[in-house]
């Protein structure tokens, strides 16, 4: 039987997730209304990633016999002035999740649940990736800065992701 703090604890990073996952899907559909499909494109695969990582912690709940508890997800912000701003935001949230994994892994420690911390180990990986992933995109984004043309390419190149 797992601790109800760790499943608690576990439950609300499911919806960090999926708060993730919603926005990151708000940038898209944003970045699609500016005509920037390639960002839109990176963004969306993004959020489908986040529905994937929620998953997984889902999955990991049900196969230890534990509850499953869905809460409301907040609203993501709508709009951004600049692609630059959207990104950042998007590190912003994926530096809390950072420290969410970090909160869970202590957790586990303190609780002795060795199974849950090694299978949190994956997520704690997984962040050095994603925070990496978006650091990339604001560090071109920055060296273009105001350049329109270098931003087409920018968006080209980054709608070539495919997962
Ligand atoms: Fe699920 Fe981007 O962390």
């Amino acid at each position: 039987q797992m601790n109800e703090k760790m499943v608690k604890a576990l439950n609300e990073q499911i919806n960090n997730e999926l708060y993730a996952s919603y926005l990151y899907l708000s940038m898209s559909a944003w970045f699609e209304t500016q005509n920037w499909p390639g960002f839109a494109k990176w963004m969306k695969i993004q959020s489908q990633e986040e529905y994937g990582h929620a998953m997984k912690i889902y999955d990991y709940l049900i196969e230890r016999g534990q509850e499953v508890t869905l809460a409301a997800i907040a609203a993501p912000k709508t709009a951004w002035k600049k692609p630059i701003d959207a990104f950042k935001d998007a590190q912003a949230h994926e530096k809390k999740v950072t420290g969410n994994f970090q909160d869970l892994t202590d957790l586990a420690i303190k609780l002795k649940d060795h199974a849950t911390q090694i299978y949190l180990q994956w997520f704690v990986s997984e962040q050095v990736e994603e925070e990496k992933n978006v650091d990339e995109v604001i560090q071109a984004l920055t060296k273009i800065g105001d350049s329109t043309g270098a931003l087409f390419m920018l968006d080209h190149r980054i709608g070539k992701r495919e997962g």
